[in-house]
């Protein structure tokens, strides 16, 4: 059956859910644009622009940060939920780099009460990254704690090997609330510069402090005038942008119209969830959605888990199954792992079962997508991960979100036969070769799901998609 993309949501009659289940790039963003025309709204409701979801149309490939990946579908409205952090730089940039590639973005929604990653905000990730390392440098000492004992984080240290685009210091300061500011502050600058005056002392003495930690580092100094310069720009310039979304989510479900949420990030590093503290800083998996949109989570509907047909992670923490051997590299070839948003070279392994079982209960995923299942063909053998052998010999089924537990635990494997043949061109189940099928069946069998859509390559059209997804 030739899968028609239009199709897949045609009979949804609720709300559905894309969310990662890996570390992340598992790639939500081509299966958002695949359903996206089935849907009235796509909802950004996590993260920031640490997120970069790839879409990618016959030669041209879409990087997208912090819109939402549906924006090229003119008919569906884009919407930023408050639970993302704003940047506004980068949200400009790639709105006018949309408008100039010719994508409709002006009924693009932001919600007035997303808070704003601040220049500041910025500047702070970075050094505190840099300040982690060099305190594990120096053995420590002089921040009174061994950061390898209490991160669990091994040898690896302690800092967390973030994205620096300012994600973690913005939801420190939403939790912070006096040093917050949200995007319809942007909008009144008259009464920002009271509130910019002491912010600006708080963040020059955070940082100096910092700053005084990391050799060869002068303190950044952030001035009043500059940065309410800078946001009374920002905000005219997304003015017509913003408006309050929760109402405006609410009035299209009470019209019966159909929200697609696009999770940013994934569950293994969602704050609560994921493997703490190498985690980012917001809520990624389906939990996230109610307190994200404002939308109570009977509206969430059905759950499109997305997975990797093996296992990739950028940054530091624990990786059970990473490769560190030319099957790794022959992976991380063939899938083009390089970070969308950094260019990070990405950590490869093994596909870990034990972790997709943990974060689809997470999601309540009523299905899975895998993807990338092309980049596995020509391996003479596939390694899957089901079981966790802990120090003392016994196995679990479980997953350890415990950063130092799980830095102690041997993958165990089933070992499957590879597949010689390309699967580019498969456009059903059926054309895949037999020991493909038998891959995608195991993770059935291993995940308690349903696979509703298989990736055999980047491009829109390179997906296997026989059923509706969301009925
Ligand atoms: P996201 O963050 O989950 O949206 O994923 P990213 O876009 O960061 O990373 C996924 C990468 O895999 C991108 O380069 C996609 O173009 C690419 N991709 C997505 N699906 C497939 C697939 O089925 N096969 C191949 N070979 N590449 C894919
Ligand atoms: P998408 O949506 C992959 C990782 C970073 C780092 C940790 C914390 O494209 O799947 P942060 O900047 O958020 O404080 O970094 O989380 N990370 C991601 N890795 N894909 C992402 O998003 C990620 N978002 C954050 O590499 O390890
Ligand atoms: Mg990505």
């Amino acid at each position: 059956m030739p899968s028609d993309p239009t199709r897949l949501a045609s009979l949804t009659d609720s709300c559905c859910a894309v969310t990662g289940l890996q570390w992340g790039d598992e790639g939500k963003g081509k299966v958002v644009d695949l359903i996206t025309p089935g849907f009235d709204g796509v909802v950004r409701y996590n993260g920031g622009a640490n997120a970069g979801h790839s879409v990618v149309v016959g030669d041209q490939r879409y990087a997208l940060h912090l819109v939402p990946s549906g924006i090229l579908y003119p008919d569906t409205r884009a919407i930023v939920a408050g639970g993302v952090v704003v940047d506004p730089d980068v949200l400009i940039k790639e709105l006018d780099a949309l408008a100039g590639r010719g994508v409709d973005v002006s009924g693009l929604v932001i919600s007035d009460r997303a808070h704003v990653v601040m220049p500041y905000h910025k500047a702070e990730d970075e050094l505190r990254e840099q300040f982690l390392a060099e305190s594990e440098r120096q053995g420590a000492s002089d921040v009174g704690a061994d950061p390898a004992a209490w991160s669990g984080a091994g040898d690896k240290g302690a800092s967390i090997g973030t994205t620096k685009r300012g994600i973690g210091p913005c939801y420190a300061d939403k939790a912070q609330r006096a040093t917050a500011i949200r995007v319809a502050d942007l909008l009144r600058p008259d009464t920002l510069r009271e509130r910019l005056r002491t912010i600006c002392r708080v963040k020059n003495a955070t940082l100096g402090g910092l700053a005084a930690g990391v050799p060869g580092h002068a303190a950044p100094a952030f001035e009043v005038d500059e940065l309410l310069e800078w946001a009374r720009n920002a905000g005219e310039r997304l003015r017509a942008h913003v408006t309050d979304t929760t109402y405006l989510l609410h009035d299209m479900v009470e019209r019966g119209e159909r929200l697609l949420f696009e999770g940013a990030n994934a569950a293994l590093l969602d704050v609560d969830h994921g493997t703490y503290p190498f985690v980012t800083s917001s809520s990624t998996t389906a939990l996230g959605i109610p307190a994200g949109t404002g939308l109570p989570s009977r509206h969430v509907g059905e759950v499109l888990g997305v997975m990797k047909a093996y296992s990739t992670r950028v940054g530091n923490g624990p990786m059970p199954t990473e490769l560190f051997d030319d099957t790794g590299s022959k992976i991380r070839e063939r899938g083009r792992e390089y970070g969308t948003t950094t260019g990070r070279p990405r950590r490869v392994g093994w596909l870990d079962l034990v972790a997709v079982r943990y974060t689809a209960k997470l999601s309540g995923a009523t299905g899975l997508a895998v993807m990338l299942l092309d980049v596995l063909a020509g391996f003479d053998e596939l390694m899957v991960c089901t079981r966790y052998r802990l120090p003392d010999g016994t196995e679990t089924e479980r997953f350890i979100p415990d950063s130092a537990t799980l830095e102690g635990v041997t993958p165990v494997y089933e070992r499957l036969e590879g597949f010689a043949e390309e699967v580019v061109d498969a456009r059903a189940r059926a054309d895949l070769p037999p020991r493909a099928r038998a891959y995608l069946e195991l993770i059935e069998r291993e995940v308690g799901a349903p696979v509703r859509v298989i990736g055999v390559g980047p491009e829109r059209s390179q997906v296997i998609a026989e059923e509706p997804v969301g009925v």
